[in-house]
């Protein structure tokens, strides 16, 4: 399959499927080219300042209008959106860990019936809070469409590769990549071949504002994710008539489903900044030590979504790459933290050559806020007798994410319940920890 792409995060692009199909100079021309109907689609508010303005004009063979009446959706109740409902959560302050969430075998699931969510807070109605999500999937969607006016996601595939059609071109996310699609946006996800037809992955939601590029500080103008690497799609458009697309949409929590006689894949070409975009992980640059300690792990903060707060999060979204680790005379794994942030933790990928520990590929892990944590035994044990002048290189290949929140998260029932739940309780792991203390022996190097 062709995909092209257009790179630059957050620029104004245009793109036209049939040459001349833009109009030219104004966005509501009487009689736009080859009797197109223009459609504006805003992700932020008419008045937003102009750094933070997000629309885009579609030109569509049929207005987005034309379907039928909502109905409730049953297809997904695991989809879920409203963390304040206790029916649906659950409260616990303890750290939990999940083994890679079992993609069915038994039956064909599509990637909008494969999402569970894990956990969360807010809901949307009031445009705030995040929501966490797992996909595992073996099907495609074929004739299904899914719009989400709640907020925006951002999708990791960890276990096969998906083809996204949406309203403004093709995107082809790999494993080590991932997209983000704007609430408001028609898309699907067929899935490339994999031999088991298993697909899994991850999804951060953000109820409100947008994900953005942060801010570098003194790291300068260069560096993490770099805006030239960000893909944007090229309008592709079909033009089918006298079909059943049903169209499903999340609005205020709840699934609802309509239908279209079209394909919703009719835009012949657009023009605008409010678009759905991906990202290589491998073209990550990252930023650390050159002679002692950590770096805190904003240094590798690939997108953020901003509160009101300077500085703090609605959510972060973190990965820790492929790198050198140079410090010296450093104990090099994460300290042990207390954090006023929750954190959401996957494990991506992983090389036949590293990691190969209770991390595995598709291992989830949240700590909460202010809960304790840090490395494990094991973990203190080698780094013990690591030689503290040896550069350490993580291969390529390796890639751990984290989805960093300033929100207190509240875990669902399904996923409290589901059955690769390692342990409700991991502080266990941490209690055979060796005592070093001894009055007598100070360490005159530290
Ligand atoms: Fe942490």
């Amino acid at each position: 399959m062709d995909y092209q792409y257009q790179a630059g995060f957050g620029n104004q692009f245009l793109s036209e499927a049939l040459p001349g199909a833009l109009p030219k100079v104004q966005n509501t021309p009487q009689h736009p080219p080859y009797g197109l109907y223009s459609e504006e689609l805003n992700g932020s508010s008419f008045t937003a300042p102009r750094d933070r303005n997000l629309r885009t004009w579609l030109y569509k063979i049929h207005p987005a209008t034309m379907q039928g009446a909502s109905v409730p959706y049953k297809g997904n109740p695991d989809l879920i959106s409203n963390f304040f409902d206790p029916s649906n959560t659950q409260v616990t302050a303890s750290q939990l860990k999940w083994s890679p969430f079992e993609v069915p075998s038994d039956r064909k699931i599509d990637f909008i019936d494969g999402i569970k969510t894990i956990c969360g807070a807010g809901e949307p109605t009031l445009a705030s809070g995040l929501a966490i999500h797992v996909y595992t999937s073996t099907s495609n969607m074929d004739n299904k469409a899914f719009i989400n006016s709640d907020g925006d996601f951002l999708i990791l595939p960890q276990l096969g590769a998906l083809d996204i059609q949406t309203e403004f071109g093709k995107l082809l996310i790999q494993p080590n990549e991932f997209c983000v699609i704007p609430r408001g946006i028609h898309f699907k996800v067929n899935f490339t071949e994999t031999p088991e037809h298993q697909y899994r992955g991850y999804i951060l939601e953000v109820f409100g504002g947008h994900f953005e590029l942060p801010d570098l500080g003194p790291i300068g103008a260069n560096g993490l994710a770099n805006p030239r690497d960000f893909l944007y799609p090229v309008a592709c458009y079909e033009h089918i008539e006298n079909v059943e697309y049903k169209i499903i949409q999340k609005f205020q929590g709840e699934l609802f489903e309509t239908t279209k006689k079209h394909s919703p894949f009719d835009v012949v070409s657009w023009h605008g900044n409010y678009l759905p975009y991906k990202y290589d992980f491998s073209k990550f640059c990252p930023v650390g030590s050159v002679l002692f300690g950590h770096l805190d792990p904003s240094t590798f903060t690939v997108l953020t979504c901003k509160s009101n707060t300077p500085g703090t999060a609605i959510a972060d979204f973190i990965m820790f790459p492929p790198r050198y680790i140079s410090a010296e005379n450093t104990f090099m794994p994460p300290p042990f933290h207390r954090n006023c942030m929750s954190e959401f933790v996957v494990s991506l990928l992983s090389s036949s050559d590293y990691g190969k520990s209770s991390f595995s590929p598709g291992t989830a892990l949240l700590d909460h806020n202010m809960v304790p944590h840090g490395p494990e035994s094991k973990e203190i044990e080698a780094e013990m007798t690591r030689k503290t002048d040896q550069v350490v290189r993580i291969p390529d290949g390796n890639a751990i994410v984290m989805f960093e929140s300033m929100f207190q998260l509240r875990t669902t029932k399904w996923a409290m319940n589901v059955s690769n739940m390692i342990n409700k309780n991991t502080h266990g792991h941490w209690n055979d920890i060796k005592i070093r203390f001894d009055p007598k022996n100070i360490n005159i190097n530290s």
